[in-house]
């Protein structure tokens, strides 16, 4: 597809979706269908109580053709993770990556050539019929998979990111970070949209008390060659599976890898000499330029994507598109 014609990030879908329905207790066999509205009642318990969750993940195009899925099993697992916490039906492992596989294989010619990639996009909802059950989980579900041809995430592409450092809000409950769910993005909105108006910034990094978590759709790495410091995984963030990838790869490498709690004085001493970096399956890894916080700008190095983050961003790409040899078992042939 020719740059003019790449459209926005998740803005295009293929035909199809694979969906299953929870009911009588157990997941039902799934089906391939067309893309469209979906059948539900206006009390479905996702409708007012925000019984949802999410997933995002990839799939490449390789040299030879073939499409591969990175990492699916980490991300399936993540699904069945925030289904738990949010006392939703568990999708069937098993049957969600069938799901999955299913959709890349009837969507394979819509499959984009790198830089592109296909983003599946599983999602869960609670569809019981009931306003009254608030504190009452829903018994019934559908479990639903997308596809989307996609390219870059971020608006301007390969440009040094503007980040806002939010010290004060939160951006999800605190047992909450670690469950992909809608809420937790739309408690993000606000905070991220009044930060965009007053200083012009791409993105919020949360740093609640001055303790650095992650951005609204990203984990937050501080780099130099050599070296990563990053926030140890606790409740409050969402475990990244691209975070993991790189932290194994720069280990299996000899780095330093640090992960533990920092805060925003520790992270504006380092990217005076050092980088940040946000990673995720939509911001792969995506170079930090400018950290806003309320009393000034600090510039990250000189202000450009530094040479480390370039470094690490096309290591980890080269091994999801299948140039670079696959010695983890990341990829599956689908
Ligand atoms: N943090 C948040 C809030 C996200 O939405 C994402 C994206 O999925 C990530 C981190 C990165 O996770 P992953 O690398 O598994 O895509
Ligand atoms: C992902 O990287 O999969 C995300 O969740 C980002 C998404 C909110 C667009």
């Amino acid at each position: 597809m020719k740059e003019a014609a790449k459209p926005a990030f998740g803005t295009v879908l293929t035909s199809t979706m694979a969906m299953a329905e929870y009911r009588d207790g157990r997941w039902q066999a799934h089906e391939l269908k067309p893309v469209g509205p979906i059948p539900l009642h206006p009390a479905a318990h996702v409708l007012h109580y925000g019984s949802e969750c999410f997933e995002g993940f990839k799939a490449y195009r390789g040299k030879d053709g073939a499409v591969s899925v990175f990492r699916m099993d980490k991300h399936v697992e993540r699904m069945r993770q925030s289904a738990r916490q949010l006392v939703l039906p568990e999708p069937d492992a098993a049957q969600l990556a069938t799901m999955v596989r299913e959709v890349i294989r009837a969507s394979r010619e819509q499959v984009p050539e790198p830089p592109g990639a296909l983003y599946l996009r599983p999602m869960l909802i609670g569809t019981t019929p009931n306003i009254g059950a608030a504190a009452t989980p829903s018994s019934t579900a559908l479990l639903i998979v997308l596809a989307s041809p996609v390219w870059d995430y971020f608006a301007g592409g390969a440009k040094a990111l503007r980040i806002f450092v939010e010290d004060q809000k939160t951006r999800t409950a605190s047992h909450l970070g670690v469950v992909k769910t809608g809420g937790n993005y739309a408690a993000a909105l606000g905070p991220t949209l009044e930060a965009r108006k007053q200083y012009g910034i791409d993105q919020v990094l949360f740093c609640p008390g001055g303790a650095v978590q992650e951005t609204g759709a990203a984990n937050f790495l501080l780099l130099r060659d050599g070296h990563v410091l990053t926030r140890s995984l606790d409740s409050s963030f969402l475990h990244g599976v691209t975070r993991d990838s790189l932290l194994t790869m720069v280990r299996d490498s000899g780095w330093r890898v640090e992960e533990r709690p920092f805060d925003v004085a520790e992270m504006l001493e380092w990217v005076k000499t050092g980088e940040a970096a946000l990673s995720g399956t939509a911001a792969v890894l995506a170079g930090v330029g400018t950290l806003v916080t309320r009393s000034g700008e600090h510039r990250v190095g000189n202000g450009e994507i530094g040479p480390v983050t370039q470094s690490l961003r096309k290591q980890l790409v080269a091994i999801q598109t299948g140039e670079a040899a696959d010695t983890r078992g990341w990829l599956e042939r689908v």
